[in-house]
């Protein structure tokens, strides 16, 4: 994985210069550690000696130049003088470095504070978002849940639709809060690309496919071409890369009325098994003139000449996807013009599938259903939120599930013992016995039920959550809010003969 470059400028420092600033950085380190006393004495011992060498050098030349002998008295006067001259220039000289000596650390003494204050207030910052981000999540699992526990119910078209737009803004709210969270995570060096083999074309149409219903709405022709020699399959993160594409296509749909959309992919072998992919997004929508282009890569950044509020979103959208581009050795980069059209070029790069390699067991196909077969699965939720609880309830007992409540793990481990239980959900934050603690004394049990599988049902959506859940036991994580098809697809995957 490439560095993350966290500004739109690239501060490169050449080989050589950053070897010449390296002798510094250790003199000036060593010239710290030492006491001024020594310091000064090792600068006077320096500059007297090298004095001294020079005048018996000069000296040495003069004499035979001038015809005398080296022992005559003028020599002695000129090396006495050369001396006395040499102690003259020590003395300012060493005043002089000391000065510069102290100034310059003092300097180094800032920025170094500067360098720890930065840090800390970073990290601040990360814990402050994911804080943020868990507490936001916990009560909008309450409201999107009970969204999607609603929409099974009769109901008539107005309370439909009123549900509907509490749902639209819902999932606004939420798709803030993690591209918030992921820019942060990106600026911090804290994400990981999950390369695995995928397919290519299928994904990437499916993608744009998502946008085709809001195109047509707008009149709008959305084409997706592939070249013809673009290989079926690739190692990529297609989660990221569909975050980019998605963000692409949506800015295009957004920002083109009764026009024409194309998105066009094709793969260039690069040697050594790697190939760039590019995908090319061109829409015949209002454009943007040479100073919006200029800003559009910056977090927030709208083009002034666009009404935001009639096509929503909060400027993050680009941000993002040229950071990820980037981390994933590409780029992408815009050709614009008011009123003409747009054509976003995105680049990344994947590796080729070699036999090997491309077998079937690194892929993670999705098994989402929202009509997944629960029928008598009896499912025990632990959560210490009743309106929680509910909500996992409310959309798994109409699939049949038969399902338990436990309001924390010593309650579950009770509720275990005493009834048939196929599946857990289970809460990571909990007070007193959390999520880990309760996983371990299921596993160390010792019971029949003591490899029931477990789905972590969690508000902390941070990087590395899920591969942190799976490493300690479980079979499954789904974070709040909830998604049905999300959930179901962690359900079958733990359960396979839940599978419709
Ligand atoms: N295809 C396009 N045509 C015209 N303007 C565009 C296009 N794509 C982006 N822009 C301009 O760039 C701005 C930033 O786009 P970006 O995707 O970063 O944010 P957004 O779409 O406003 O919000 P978000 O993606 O975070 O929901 C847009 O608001 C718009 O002004
Ligand atoms: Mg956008």
């Amino acid at each position: 994985m490439t560095t993350p470059q966290t500004s739109g400028q690239d501060r490169t420092i050449r080989p050589g210069r950053r070897h010449s600033i390296g002798w510094l950085d250790a003199f000036l380190t060593m010239a710290e550690r030492i006491s001024p006393f020594h310091l000064n004495a090792a600068l006077v011992a320096i500059i007297f000696g090298s004095s001294l060498i020079l005048s018996l050098l000069f000296a040495a030349l003069f004499a035979p130049l001038v015809g005398m002998h080296p022992e005559a008295p003028l020599f002695e006067i000129v090396v006495l003088t050369a001396a006395f001259v040499s102690v003259i220039i020590a003395v300012p000289a060493v005043m002089y470095a000391n000065a510069l000596l102290r100034k310059i650390s003092g300097v180094r003494r800032q920025l170094r504070d500067a360098l720890t204050e930065a840090t800390l207030a970073n990290r601040a910052k990360s814990e402050f978002l994911a804080n943020m981000s868990h507490e936001i999540r916990t009560p909008m699992n309450g409201v999107l849940g009970m969204v999607q526990v609603l929409d099974a119910t009769a109901l008539t078209d107005s309370q439909r639709e009123s549900l509907r737009l509490i749902r639209v803004s819902g999932d606004m709210l939420m798709s803030l809060i993690d591209d918030i969270l992921d820019l942060s995570r990106i600026e911090a060096g804290r994400i990981d690309l999950r390369l695995s083999a995928n397919a290519l074309i299928r994904s990437l149409a499916d993608t744009v496919a998502l946008f085709q219903a809001r195109a047509e709405e707008n009149g709008t022709s959305l084409t997706f071409i592939a070249a013809p020699d673009t290989p079926e399959r690739l190692v990529y993160d297609s989660v990221r890369v569909r975050q980019c594409l998605g963000n692409l296509v949506s800015n295009a749909v957004k920002f083109t009325q009764g026009g024409t959309i194309t998105v066009t992919l094709s793969a260039l072998p690069q040697g050594a098994g790697q190939a760039e992919v590019t995908l090319t997004v061109q829409d015949t929508g209002i454009g943007m003139d040479p100073a919006a282009q200029r800003k559009l890569f910056e977090a927030f950044a709208q083009a002034e000449n666009t009404p935001v509020r009639d096509y929503g979103g909060t400027g993050l959208g680009l941000a993002i996807s040229r950071r990820l581009a980037r981390m994933m050795g590409g780029d992408i980069t815009v050709t614009s013009a008011a009123g003409v059209g747009s054509c976003f070029v995105f680049r990344f790069r994947g590796k080729t599938l070699t036999p090997v390699s491309g077998g079937a067991a690194d892929v993670v196909e999705p098994v989402a259903s929202q009509t997944a077969n629960l029928q008598g699965i009896s499912i025990l939720v632990v959560d210490d939120s009743t309106v929680n609880r509910r909500v996992a309830c409310g959309l798994l007992a109409p699939l049949g599930a038969l399902c338990h409540e436990a309001s924390g793990g010593e309650e579950a481990l009770a509720l275990l013992a005493g009834c048939q239980t196929d599946l857990i959900l289970l809460d990571m934050q909990m007070p007193g016995m959390d999520g880990a603690a309760t996983l371990q004394a299921i596993r160390t049990s010792g019971t029949p039920w003591a490899q029931v599988p477990v789905v972590a049902l969690t508000a902390n959506a941070m990087e590395g959550e899920r591969r942190r859940c799976l490493q300690m036991g479980m079979q499954g994580y789904a974070s709040k809010p909830v998604r049905l098809a999300a959930l179901l697809e962690e359900i079958t995957r733990a359960l396979p003969d839940a599978r419709p």
